[in-house]
């Protein structure tokens, strides 16, 4: 496996990706963690020392330890680490003035005789890069070369063949380094990587990890129907057998079938021991009357946790909990620039659990990104509709129905929700969309069918695109597509006499209504 030293760059997380895509097993870990010892134990096969803020020519700046360079492995240093490797290792590194700091794109162009780690680079005489440092490297480490220069890095890419350093001024993990992978992708060969790091060999490992961890005892999943939890929960189930036990708390917020769904895919599918929890009168009568966002989110988020714990008490002496906790969540970040931001919504995950409990947790995902959950679903063969699934908010349609909650507002938006994901996946869209939902709108409009006044409530269509649902655009469906799916809401969902399709992108607007 290749260790990652974070040095605290905002881009850090990408490194990993581009080496988890090349079928590489890495970690992530802080260099303040990275001791001796820590090496010693790890053994990496290579090391990758990421960017950073700090300046090495600042004393006390972030440094690994030193024993690092007498593993013998190979070590690629990114912008802050090539100048902290360059410092380590004998050469000079100046403190930027304006003159030589760059940021944004940049030209690379080939210097030196060329080595294997730039193999298929320079096709056309240079290569583009992304750069953002200020300062800069003034004189290289003996036993280095240069390999490639740019106007405001004369050492751009630099290398001491004979013990594998290697070490670059920009980065190659950026969308804007359009060749980068090709570097990694040579840095791992010549670390001697395989590229055989497979969801099968995971699915393996992450078992006898469990059954290491949680022995005997009982463990209490709490499945959201989504696609994280799911796939925690069938992983455990496939370690541990009947020690697990489900939890499914049903808020009554949730969309059509959706219920049923779960229940028939974990407790009939896939025999796991499953408490489905009912409890959509309590969380109705508590949301009634309430119409404020954030205190719909907080009531939620705060009786979910209650009625877990009393269904998890059930169980009986179990001493874990597990948890669908991602890779990204559990980096801890150096980042030094990451300010205090304003809260926009407080997204209380019904799904997140208190650490009162008093259960120790299990968290066999904590290694994975989201496609790599999915892809571990795949292996462990889950439907594909079902992995491939949109999120869903944890507060379920109470936020898709903006204003009071009704039982009878909630069936409408049920019905019509169904239609749009049916018509959606008809057309073949449902892939192409990152996440499409209806919000019923809180007013009443006058239409007319056959001869009659109609007086019914209005809805809205939502369809997103995006990468991670920080930012997103709305998805350009046909005319075609918006008047069929129209004329079907209006005649299939008594209750709804107007359809609506929302075309604001994020920002402005957020994905959801509430
Ligand atoms: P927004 O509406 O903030 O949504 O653009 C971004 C993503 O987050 C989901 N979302 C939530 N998820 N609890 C959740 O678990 C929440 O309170 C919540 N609010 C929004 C939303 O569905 C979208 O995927």
């Amino acid at each position: 496996r290749l260790l990652i030293i974070d040095f605290g760059s905002q881009v850090t997380q990408l490194i990993a990706r581009r080496l988890r895509e090349l079928n590489v097993y890495c970690e992530i870990h802080p260099y303040q963690n990275v001791t001796d010892a820590f090496l010693a134990a790890f053994a990496p096969r290579a090391v990758i020392f990421s960017g950073g803020p700090d300046s090495v020519t600042r004393p006390g700046s972030p440094r690994p330890p030193q024993s690092v360079y007498a593993l013998g492995v190979p070590i690629l240093g990114i912008c802050y680490g090539q100048q902290v490797m360059m410092q380590d290792l004998g050469g000079r590194v100046e403190a930027g003035e304006h003159a030589t700091a760059e940021f944004g794109r940049a030209y690379v162009e080939q210097a030196g005789r060329g080595d294997e780690f730039l193999s298929g680079w320079f096709q056309g005489g240079r290569e583009q890069v992304w750069m953002s440092h200020g300062d800069h490297v003034a004189e290289i480490a003996p036993g280095f070369q240069v390999l490639g220069t740019s106007p405001g890095a004369p050492f751009a890419i630099t290398a001491d063949p004979a013990r594998r350093f290697y070490a670059v001024q920009f980065h190659p993990e950026v969308h804007h380094t359009p060749n980068g992978r090709t570097l990694y992708e040579n840095f791992i060969r010549l670390a001697g990587f395989r590229g055989d790091w497979t969801m099968g060999a995971y699915r393996e490992e992450a078992i006898a990890k469990i059954r290491a961890q949680v022995g005997d005892a009982k463990v209490i999943c709490g499945l959201s129907g989504g696609v994280d939890s799911s796939v925690a929960a069938v992983l455990i189930h496939e370690a541990i057998g009947d020690q697990l036990t489900c939890v499914f708390v049903d808020h009554g917020l949730l969309r059509q079938n959706e219920a049923a769904e779960v229940v028939a895919m974990f407790r009939d599918n896939y025999n796991i021991p499953l408490i489905h929890a009912d409890e959509s009168d309590l969380f109705l009568s508590a949301l009634d009357g309430v119409s404020d966002p954030e205190v719909k989110r907080k009531t939620i988020g705060k009786l979910f946790i209650d009625v877990f714990q009393k269904h998890a008490a059930e169980v009986g002496g179990a001493e874990f909990l597990a948890q669908g906790t991602l890779y990204p969540d559990v980096i801890e970040s150096v980042s030094f620039s990451g300010g205090p931001s304003v809260t926009i919504k407080s997204h209380h995950n019904v799904g997140g659990l208190p650490a009162k409990m008093g259960l120790k947790l299990v968290e066999p995902l904590r290694e994975l990104f989201k496609d790599e959950v999915r892809a571990l679903g795949h292996e462990l063969g889950l439907p594909a509709s079902f992995i491939g699934r949109h999120p869903f908010p944890g507060p379920g349609l109470a936020i898709r129905c903006p204003g009071e909650i009704t039982r009878e507002k909630l069936a409408i938006l049920r019905k019509a929700d169904a239609v749009y994901i049916d018509q959606i996946r008809r057309h073949g869209l449902y892939d192409e969309i990152w996440q499409a939902f209806v919000a019923l709108l809180p007013v009443r409009t006058v239409g007319v069918m056959g001869d009659g006044r109609t007086y019914d409530y209005a809805c809205a269509l939502r369809a997103v695109t995006s990468v991670d649902g920080m930012t997103a655009d709305y998805y350009p469906f046909t005319h075609d597509f918006l008047s069929e799916t129209a004329t079907r809401i209006i005649n299939e969902v008594k209750g709804i006499n107007r359809v609506t399709y929302d075309i604001t992108s994020k920002p402005p607007g957020t994905i959801e209504w509430e």
